[in-house]
């Protein structure tokens, strides 16, 4: 008896040793791919370690330096660094991870960032992909209003204020309320929107409980203080169509996206609570994706054109070839059109330059591998299974040095570059904002609210750096300056 107890013992042993070592390591298609540790076709404790101690871009670059464009990180979890696993992955519409449902989710209702199948996310995006296209911002009389409204009574007279008294200004704070305020009134017109810019003591609290948010499960925050701030500018929006639908526009701007929104869900037959939670989930999103990656990109845009005040000037030149030049005072009624600003090449360049180095949202974006008949091929690594997790990143598609030579260095003249070819293959491997049919629906918004506010600051200021010490890049998620401070002098130019 004993003797076939241990053969039994050892038979499920081998079966064991089988399926959880010899399958993932020698037999498993993804045995072919190059490990980033011995330990990890078996086991996925040894990439969990370097997330949890926070260097996981850094690794996931060597990685790639070293193995090439696919690499495995877990028995089930490959990183993948290549324009053609980007095309793979993301055009091929594979599906989010559950982490996003897990991260994202508010009030415990879905948004766009949060939804995994595709049906109800292509459909909500639809409904809102129409005001969020480059032609419709470029054309959308009342966002001028709104630039108009945030530079002459906001923006200016407080940075020409601190330029006559010389009083430095921590500039990532007041650069995420410029996004905050621009977004909250492009979504609830601006007579509902925030005014961080002006209200600097409520910019900072929010700001604080943001931090403390982002560290929250959704169910921890499910009715915190910034989602009931949320609800609240939601329902000003509500107040604001029905009198509008009453009495028409008077002075102020139409709440765009909450009203676009609004009506398609009335359209699937939404109302009450549902209807109300629904709409204020995604409107929580472009919320907080509307000041803090805008924010993050400018601030860094600035650290980089403050130390070089030659640049600066060569950037003001051409700034002032705008018709009518964004001046301060103003020279015109109206306001340069967005597409003329967004037409200046070393702007353009200076941006892009930015968001290639320090990508705001610079970590993995993880997607699934679907179980479908036809096997899945990434970069020759074919047969790929069913249910593998893979991801690529900003971060280390954006320090390909065949690509961006000297990667590390800032230098916008890349993007300004007479080989079309050049251009062409950066632009491929160039990923801030993701692509496919999850791709970021607030692109176009953040490159026109950026554009402005850099080109408004640098038309009439010159800055210089006071003090840069919190300014590494950090490596969450979202990619904050470390201690969120870059103290920055303005003079006039
Ligand atoms: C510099 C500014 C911004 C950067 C770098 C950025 C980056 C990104 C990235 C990388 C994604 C894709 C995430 C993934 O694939 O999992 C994304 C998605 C998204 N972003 Fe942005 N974003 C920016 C500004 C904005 C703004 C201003 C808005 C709205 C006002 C916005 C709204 C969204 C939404 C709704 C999604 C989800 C899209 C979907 O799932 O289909 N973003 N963003």
């Amino acid at each position: 008896m004993p003797s076939i107890s241990l053969i039994g013992i050892s038979l499920i042993a081998l079966a064991l040793v089988y399926k959880n070592i010899i399958v993932p390591a020698f037999l498993s298609p993804l045995s072919k791919i190059p490990n980033a540790h011995f330990t990890s076709p078996v086991l996925p404790t040894w990439i969990w370690w370097k997330r949890r101690n926070a260097t996981a871009k850094e690794i996931l670059y060597s990685l790639h330096h070293k193995y090439g464009p696919v690499v495995r990180l877990g028995p089930n979890e490959l990183s993948v660094n290549s324009a053609g696993g980007l095309r793979t992955i993301y055009m091929g519409g594979f599906q989010k991870d559950d982490w996003y449902r897990d991260a994202f989710i508010n009030y415990q209702t879905p948004n766009m960032v949060s939804m995994l199948e595709h049906k109800p996310h292509s459909t909500q995006k639809r409904m809102l992909s129409h005001v969020y296209s480059k032609s419709y911002l470029q054309t959308c009389p009342d966002l001028q209003v709104v630039a108009k409204k945030l530079l002459s009574e906001r923006l200016f007279p407080h940075i020409e204020s601190l330029s006559q008294s010389g009083t430095p200004l921590n500039v990532f704070p007041y650069l995420q309320g410029f996004g905050m305020d621009f977004t909250s009134a492009y979504l609830f017109g601006s007579a509902n929107g925030t005014d961080f810019l002006t209200d600097d003591k409520y910019c900072d609290h929010w700001l604080s409980l943001y931090t403390k948010f982002k560290t929250q499960l959704p169910a921890e925050r499910k009715f915190g203080e910034i989602e009931q701030w949320c609800l609240a500018l939601c329902d000003g929006a509500a107040t604001c169509i029905e009198g509008l639908e009453k009495s028409g526009t008077e002075g102020s701007t139409a709440p765009i996206v909450y009203g676009q929104l609004s009506d398609c869900l009335k359209k699937e037959g939404l109302s009450g609570a549902e209807l109300r939670l629904r709409l204020a989930s995604e409107m929580l999103d472009h919320l907080i994706a509307g000041h803090e990656t805008s924010g993050i990109t400018m601030t860094y845009l600035m650290y980089e054109l403050s130390k070089q005040p030659l640049l600066q000037a060569r950037l003001r030149e051409e700034l002032r070839t705008l018709s009518p030049p964004i001046s301060h005072p103003p020279t015109s009624e109206s306001l340069a059109s967005p597409k003329s600003i967004d037409a200046l090449p070393l702007l353009d360049a200076a941006l892009r330059e930015t968001l290639r180095l320090y990508a705001a949202a610079p970590a993995p974006q993880p997607r699934i591998t679907p179980f479908s008949s036809k096997p899945v091929d990434i970069e020759g690594y074919g047969n790929i299974p069913g249910g593998v997790k893979v991801a690529s990143s900003a971060y280390v598609l954006h320090r390909n040095e065949n690509v961006y030579p000297a990667p590390e260095q800032w230098i916008p003249e890349r993007w300004m570059s007479s080989d079309p070819n050049e251009i062409t293959q950066m632009r491929r491997w160039f990923w801030p904002f993701g692509s496919g049919g999850r791709m970021c629906l607030g692109s176009n918004f953040a490159m026109q609210n950026m554009k402005l506010a850099i080109a408004a600051i640098y038309s009439n200021f010159t800055t210089e750096i006071v003090d840069d010490e919190g300014i590494e890049q950090d490596d969450s998620f979202i990619a904050a300056p470390a201690s969120q401070k870059l103290m920055l002098r303005f003079k006039r130019a």
